[in-house]
């Protein structure tokens, strides 16, 4: 096991570029399977979920040549519908793009339920009612999802009760290879999902409205290999944005997009920090001397306030003048972190899915543990920011969703170990 150990107090400052977008990549490798040909894929992200699921896709028979730390060509012409690893499957919530990307290319599918984050139920009732209107029957036994289309699958008109990220992607991966077409409505408008989609027409498909809340998919058409670079993280541009505000620093956050980032930007403006997006399109300027004013949080599907940044941003809150209330409304148990920054001098109450937040003058660093990915970023920038040493436990969550973070915090100036526990 691994840990961190984070001397607070240091001010961040310099420049720092962002890697490839964790969720728009976990869509894009299992979209490969889609065709018969090379797919090239440049800026994918160096973690450890990426690396899980090419290891998932090598077993599957995939052909993956890796050029250097974030390039790679995958080609999936000899892949057999061999059910993945479970064990390797378990392991992460993204593997049911599976079913979608096997359903599409084989006609059928057989995977085991997901892992990922443990925060709530995190159904796939949306998924399953997008597979069976494209004409699959789908069942669930044993842990195990399987879905058959024997006489293929063909266009629907599918309604989502709530615009699911996921359910939208393994949808739309599905749809690509139906004959016919498909209109996803309500359909969730995050930029990994704008990212799918764009991979998805540059290997031949045609999917128009990714972004908005119906996407139209014509499928069954000609498809082949193709050359595509993913974007960059917004989550982990988020991160970093609240680490430089959280640390009174002075941060150039380069490769991001500020368009994506709209939500955040606008509550660290009311907080008082400075962010300039004005520097080139794709870098945003994060500033603060520390006296933050307390805001309330909404989380929201994009363009709202995104869930993943709810816990990064209750730590910043956590010293802001004033008491912030933070309701998420995504998932039903994301607060378990702040049981974490108590144990640092931090004050809230947690009420179901609101947190209650007063601000207190500073966090004391102490032994914290990370209990899911965005939990463990929350923690690494408490112990930027508080006095004294942190020692931060099960660093594996953070590695699942962050390229080699403590070398970018170090090239900032932070104070951060990385130690075997
Ligand atoms: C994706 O999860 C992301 N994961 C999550 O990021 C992110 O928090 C989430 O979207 C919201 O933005 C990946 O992209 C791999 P949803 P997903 O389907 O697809 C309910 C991270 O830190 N729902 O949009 O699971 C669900 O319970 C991770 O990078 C159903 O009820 O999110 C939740 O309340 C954590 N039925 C809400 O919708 C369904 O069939 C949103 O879920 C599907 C979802």
């Amino acid at each position: 096991m691994i840990k961190y150990i984070v001397q607070g107090g240091t001010r961040l400052s310099g420049h720092v570029n962002i890697s490839g977008a964790k969720n728009a990549a976990v869509a894009i490798l299992p979209a490969s399977l889609l065709v018969d040909g090379v797919c090239r894929i440049e800026n994918v992200p160096d973690i450890s979920d990426v690396r899980l699921l090419l290891e998932i896709l090598r077993n599957m028979g995939a052909n993956i040549r890796r050029f250097g730390r974030n390039t790679l060509e995958i080609d999936c012409s000899h892949v057999r519908n061999a059910t993945a690893p479970i064990d390797l499957v378990r392991r992460i919530r993204a593997s049911y793009y599976l079913i979608g990307a096997e359903l599409g290319r084989f006609g059928h599918a057989r995977v085991a339920m997901p892992g990922g984050c443990n925060f709530g139920v995190r159904p796939i009732d949306q998924h399953i009612k997008g597979f069976e209107a494209l004409g699959a029957k789908v069942s669930t036994d044993r842990g195990m999802i399987s879905a058959e289309a024997p006489d293929g699958l063909h266009g629907a008109e599918i309604y989502l009760d709530m615009p699911s990220v996921g359910a939208t992607i393994n949808i739309m991966l599905a749809a690509t290879k139906a004959q016919g077409n498909t209109t996803i409505v309500n359909a969730g408008k995050e930029p990994h999902i704008v990212d799918l989609a764009n991979f998805i027409n540059a290997m031949g498909g045609s999917v128009k409205g990714a972004g908005t809340d119906t996407i139209r998919i014509r499928g069954g058409r000609p498809m082949h290999g193709c050359t595509y670079a993913v974007i960059p993280d917004q989550i982990e541009t988020g991160t970093l944005m609240i680490a430089a505000a959280a640390t009174r620093g002075d941060v150039l956050i380069r490769g991001a997009l500020p368009t994506h980032m709209e939500a955040l930007t606008a509550k660290l403006l009311e907080m008082g920090a400075h962010v300039d997006e004005g520097i080139g399109e794709d870098s945003i300027r994060v500033r603060s001397d520390g006296n933050h004013r307390h805001v309330n949080i909404k989380t929201l599907p994009y363009p709202g306030f995104p869930t993943d940044l709810q816990q990064p941003m209750s730590v910043l809150l956590s010293t802001a003048r004033g008491t912030s209330i933070i309701n998420e409304t995504i998932f039903e148990m994301r607060f378990k972190h702040l049981e974490e920054i108590r144990r640092m001098g931090g004050i809230s109450q947690i009420n179901d899915r609101i947190a209650i937040i007063e601000g207190v003058p500073k966090l004391v660093g102490c032994p914290v543990t990370a209990t899911d990915l965005r939990a463990g970023a929350a923690l690494v920038i408490a112990g930027l920011m508080a006095e004294g040493v942190t020692d931060i436990y099960n660093v594996h969550f953070i590695d699942r969703g962050y390229e080699h973070l403590e070398d970018k915090l170090r090239s900032l100036g932070a104070q951060i170990e990385r130690l075997p526990a």
